[in-house]
């Protein structure tokens, strides 16, 4: 199972034998932990050893999706505390804003490295405050993806489903021929016990609220002109609810788990996840087109649902010259080239070498260039960490009481709360 990686930092001595300089070290935070996330690191870390052969790397590996444990180590026993590491893994937008304090602006790598003409400007104005550059995109993921078996819906001669009616429709086919219909992990996020489920709640939650709301509705939200206990809000608790009904039964474990699509006994037929998941399935052995499908999730068509992972430079970095040599790596056509493709991700660079994509990257990249993008929310971007962990947590407690009316009104008073 993924994401059961021990709590520890991987340390990679980059040059095998030399003994190197003690102080010659980049210390990082992520929380890559599946299999495609892993072979996407290990490809940047790859560019970065390259470059810096005597750079020791040491790699501060969590648990999970973005459970919140990683803001306990990060934040309480680094951060907070004067220690911060040389770099973290962190999203643009209201992340990156809410983490301004902690960091330093690097207007200057912008300048050196051309970034303010190659990183497009829906990506700059997320990463620039206060008429400074805080941190460097090394992506951009799609949140609302649904990813399908070309051979399920082949057994019931369908094409994906397009709305959530022909989704529940799809769903009772496959149930009625014996087929297991879904992926989900309803498994408590084991790193994070103040994670009351695992994030792939919150996740999905996210595209099946834009599919009711709409882009307007959707942005209504955050601008506060539409209310979260709205009828929208209301059928998107409810649909969530029924969704989750068709989930395949999975062990406890991490919070995410694509093995139950991807195993021979009893498939789950399709998974509604963020485009990570084309990364983690090729990871597992499956085939792009030939093996697995994707389709925007049900209702979602119009909409790219956006975030983006970066890196930044905090502080106080103990190792700054390697932190910055970090951030150019990261920000680099080669790197960004040599990581996405086994992200899943699309380059945040609009140079990319497009050989180097597979069917879903190509799609993905038209999408962005052609669709609404739509921040989302349970990545960092739409809204601040308060807001985004009370999202967490409100609909985590949905999940385990179904109390659709009681959810929405928690929803709503919180956003009041915490949603500027
Ligand atoms: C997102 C992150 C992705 C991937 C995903 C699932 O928040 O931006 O890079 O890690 O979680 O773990």
């Amino acid at each position: 199972m993924w994401g059961w990686l021990a709590l520890a930092p991987m340390v990679a001595t980059a040059c095998q034998g030399a003994s190197p300089e003690q102080d010659d070290k980049l210390v990082f935070f992520n929380w890559w932990t599946s299999p495609g996330e892993l072979a996407a690191l290990n490809k940047l870390v790859a560019v970065f050893t390259a470059r810096y052969p005597d750079v020791t790397i040491e790699n501060a590996v969590v648990t999970g999706g973005p459970a919140t444990d990683l803001r306990v180590r990060l934040y309480d026993q680094g951060l907070k505390i004067g220690h911060p590491p040389d770099s973290y893994q962190l999203h643009i937008g209201a992340e990156t804003h809410a983490d301004l304090g902690y960091l330093q602006p690097i207007d200057d790598l912008y300048q050196a490295n051309g970034w303010g003409d190659v990183f497009p400007s829906v990506v700059l104005q997320h990463t620039k405050f206060a008429g400074s550059y805080y941190t460097v995109p090394i992506n951009v993921h799609r949140s609302n993806v649904l990813w399908y078996r070309k051979d399920s819906m082949a057994m019931i001669n369908r094409q994906p489903p397009t709305t959530w009616d022909q989704f529940f429709e799809i769903a009772d086919q496959l149930k009625a021929a014996g087929q297991e219909v879904f992926v989900y992990n309803p498994a408590l996020d084991a790193s994070d016990p103040n994670n009351r489920v695992s994030w792939t709640t919150h996740h999905m939650f996210e595209s099946i609220l834009l599919s009711e709301l709409g882009g307007d509705g959707w942005m209504g939200l955050f601008d506060r002109s539409r209310s979260w206990d709205s009828p929208e809000v209301v059928a998107a608790l409810e649909k969530l609810h029924r969704l989750i009904g068709y989930a395949k039964p999975v062990p406890d474990g991490p919070g995410y788990d694509l093995t139950a699509m991807t195993t021979s006994d009893r498939p789950a037929a399709m998974a509604l996840m963020g485009d990570w998941a084309e990364g983690d399935l090729t990871a597992l052995g499956f085939k792009a087109e030939s093996d697995f499908g994707w389709a925007p999730a049900p209702g979602t068509g119009d909409y790219f649902l956006f975030l983006s992972d970066s890196f930044p430079l905090p502080k106080g970095a103990p190792h700054e010259r390697n932190a910055r040599r970090w951030l150019e790596v990261v920000g680099s056509k080669e790197a960004q080239d040599a990581f996405n493709p086994a992200k899943g991700s699309i380059p945040a660079r609009l140079d990319a070498d497009l050989t180097n994509y597979d069917a879903y990257h190509r799609s993905a990249i038209n999408d962005f260039a052609s669709k609404r993008l739509i921040p989302s929310l349970a990545h960092g971007l739409a809204a601040a960490p308060d807001f985004k962990n009370q999202y967490y947590q409100i609909v985590g407690k949905f999940r385990d009481d179904g109390d659709t009316l009681a959810a929405a009104a928690a929803l709503e008073a919180a956003c009041q709360a915490s949603c500027d």
